[in-house]
């Protein structure tokens, strides 16, 4: 795998990541939003994206939008909820949080499973949930909670969710693309991702896929304009075009990343890839003493939590200058239990890549005069049993 560009750190971060060479240079030229050439790109875009869902991609199609994660989890909720539904969000981190703040300010009813910084919602807390709460008709996932880095048991979920005849959103932000969610596997009405996670591409949109008949009825749900679902889709289906200013070289980005994607290998070789970069770098900083906030069995292949050493001579923002004067940009942490920071899986990476970063964790640990990278007792008290 090439080194992104002269000069240029890795980002070990969950997106913007680092992306290729051709993906960048695909931006190099400018469409017209109404030109034909551009319709067909968004078709291929839309067409693209649904084939990545594997069995049961039939019943789904595909709505990009313009903005960030955030909006586009703005956007599934507020034109997939009734504006009389009531969801009961799983959260055990801040994209959950997030999730429940974005109800509360559309008006949404919600009710919440709080299990903290890292513990994963299980089927059973769904269930008992939903038995408990005869007004909740949909539960939010999150896939991959890219605050811990845990990869939540969405099979369970969904499968709790259907018992109990509610509907499941999903945010499979960091994970789509790398990660199967095949409809005939895990049953969901609609789920969102956006382009600069796990296809590679560039910030600027999001995508929903969605079952086409939660689409048709979804009009006259949403409470915002620039965020209704319902009407990017009816827009698209009449005219091939968004309905605002679409990002087109981000469009045009994606479409290189996506070929790219497929000529790795679709979901299985993407994320086998990911897997193989993490498990060089855990293996690597264990080496080095430093210790996962989660055990194995939890860990993604997205993005990993580690503590803080307790070693006084670790400071973060002297370790993450260290890191990056080598050509790594690191991810702070954002647990409340523990000083942890993390590092990122995805992206232009691979195990090459991988071993060099944790060459330069031992060496910025070395210029920091850190004598062991063990974290402190509490922390250790504090994670989550094997
Ligand atoms: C799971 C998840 N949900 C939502 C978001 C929000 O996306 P953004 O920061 O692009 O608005 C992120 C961002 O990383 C995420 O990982």
């Amino acid at each position: 795998m090439k080194a992104p560009h002269l000069g240029e750190p890795y980002l070990l971060t969950p997106g913007p990541l680092t992306t290729s060479y051709a993906v960048k240079a695909a931006m190099l030229r400018d469409w017209g939003s109404w030109d034909d050439d551009f319709r067909a790109m968004t078709r291929d875009l839309r067409s693209g994206l649904i084939a990545l869902l594997g069995a049961g991609a039939e019943d789904f199609d595909c709505v990009p939008m313009q903005g960030s994660g955030s909006y586009l989890v703005e956007a599934m909720l507020g034109s997939f909820v009734p504006r009389d539904g009531k969801v009961l969000v799983l959260s055990n981190g801040a994209y959950g949080v997030r999730a429940a703040q974005t109800l509360g300010c559309m008006g949404r009813a919600c009710t919440l499973i709080d299990k903290g910084d890292y513990l994963p919602p299980r089927g059973a807390d769904v269930a008992a949930a939903l038995a408990a709460d005869p007004a909740i008709t949909h539960v939010l996932a999150i896939h991959c909670e890219t605050s811990s880095g845990i990869l939540n048991p969405l099979a369970e979920i969904s499968a709790a969710t259907y018992a109990a005849g509610r509907k499941l959103l999903i945010d499979s932000m960091s994970a789509f693309g790398a990660i199967p969610l095949e409809p005939a596997v895990i049953r969901f009405a609609a789920m969102v991702s956006s382009a600069n996670k796990c296809i590679e591409g560039v910030p600027g949109f999001g995508f929903v896929l969605a079952r086409k008949a939660e689409l048709a009825a979804a009009a006259g749900n949403s409470t915002s304009l620039s965020l209704d679902v319902h009407a990017q889709w009816a827009a698209l289906e009449k005219t091939g075009q968004w309905r605002f200013t679409p990002p087109t070289h981000a469009v045009a980005a994606f479409l290189e990343a996506l070929r790219a994607h497929a000529e790795e290998g679709g979901v299985a070789a993407r994320g086998a890839r990911y897997a193989n970069n993490r498990d060089v770098m855990v293996a690597g900083m264990r080496a080095l003493g430093f210790e996962t906030l989660l055990p194995d069995a939890w860990l993604s292949p997205i993005i990993v939590t580690f503590f803080c050493p307790a070693d006084p001579a670790f400071v973060f923002g002297r370790f993450y200058a260290a890191m990056k004067a080598r050509g790594f940009i690191i991810y702070p942490g954002k647990l409340t239990v523990a000083d942890s920071f993390r590092i990122g899986c995805i992206g232009q990476m691979d195990a090459a890549v991988m071993t060099a970063v944790v060459a330069a964790a031992a060496a910025s640990l070395a210029e920091m005069g850190v004598v062991s990278a063990a974290p402190p007792a509490v922390a250790l008290a504090a994670r989550m049993a094997g």
